[in-house]
């Protein structure tokens, strides 16, 4: 029946559910940038190759302690590259210090006294980064450096997981919850024109890309690899 045809507070009910669709609409639509991809997916995504240079951190440290000693040295040299373009330099610098940090503080509640303690460990992985670049310049890790090497690696790892984890579910939630639909879709396609300008076309691509490389050269590509045993 058309809408003119019904009585009064039908079609106002008509018509309120209507908007009330269209707000939502607009509401999801507006989180979006260019592709589709949220912000805060694009910052989570991000972890996620984050997170995959930590799996291979975690697994060089237990292939320096092997006996057999066989690990290659230059993949993860250039797994400690990768974390500093992707994730220092852009990830931390141009995305999380320049814009979420700033405004989640700004808010204050929980996630702005999470801020502190995100910035000394921004400073503490990368003073880790260079320590394990260093030990990897010579294309081979001596002896007396296996442990302090393996532990450094290990420590990133644990902090990290917990930083991205944090970040997840109470930084980058608080960020969200500040913004309209349409300050999240501008910062969605600002955060795109940052990673284009950066990594001249997709960081995120690109960076998936490399990690799959270093994976595979160090033997750590399969995701069976890491099924827990049964424990019975
Ligand atoms: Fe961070
Ligand atoms: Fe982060």
């Amino acid at each position: 029946m058309p809408a003119e045809l019904l009585d009064p507070s039908r079609r106002a009910t008509l018509l309120l559910a209507g908007a009330a669709a269209a707000l939502l609409t607009g509401c999801a639509k507006g989180d979006e940038g260019d592709e589709g991809v949220s912000a805060t997916e694009d910052l989570m995504r991000e972890h996620g190759v984050l997170r995959r240079i930590l799996v291979v951190y975690r697994g060089t440290a237990s292939l320096l302690r092997a006996p057999a000693g066989s690990l290659d040295v230059g993949a993860l040299a250039d797994a400690v590259a990768l974390f500093q373009t992707f994730g220092e330099d852009y990830h931390e610098r141009k995305l999380e210090e320049e814009y979420i940090f700033p405004t989640v503080k700004k808010k204050g509640g929980e996630a702005a006294a999470l801020v502190a303690t995100l910035l000394d460990q921004h400073k503490r992985g990368r003073e880790l980064n260079a320590y394990i670049k260093a030990k990897c310049a010579a294309g081979a890790v001596g002896t007396g450096d296996v442990e302090p090497l393996a532990a450094a690696l290990e420590t990133f790892a644990r902090m990290y997981e917990a930083h991205t984890a944090y970040e997840d579910t109470i930084v980058f939630q608080a960020w969200r919850a500040s913004m309209s639909a349409a300050q999240l879709h501008d910062a969605g396609e600002t955060f795109e024109d940052i990673e284009r300008a950066q990594f001249k076309g997709d960081g995120f691509d690109l960076a998936v890309d490399q990690i799959e490389k270093i994976e595979e050269r160090l033997g750590l590509h399969d995701l069976a690899h890491y099924t827990a045993p049964d424990p019975a």
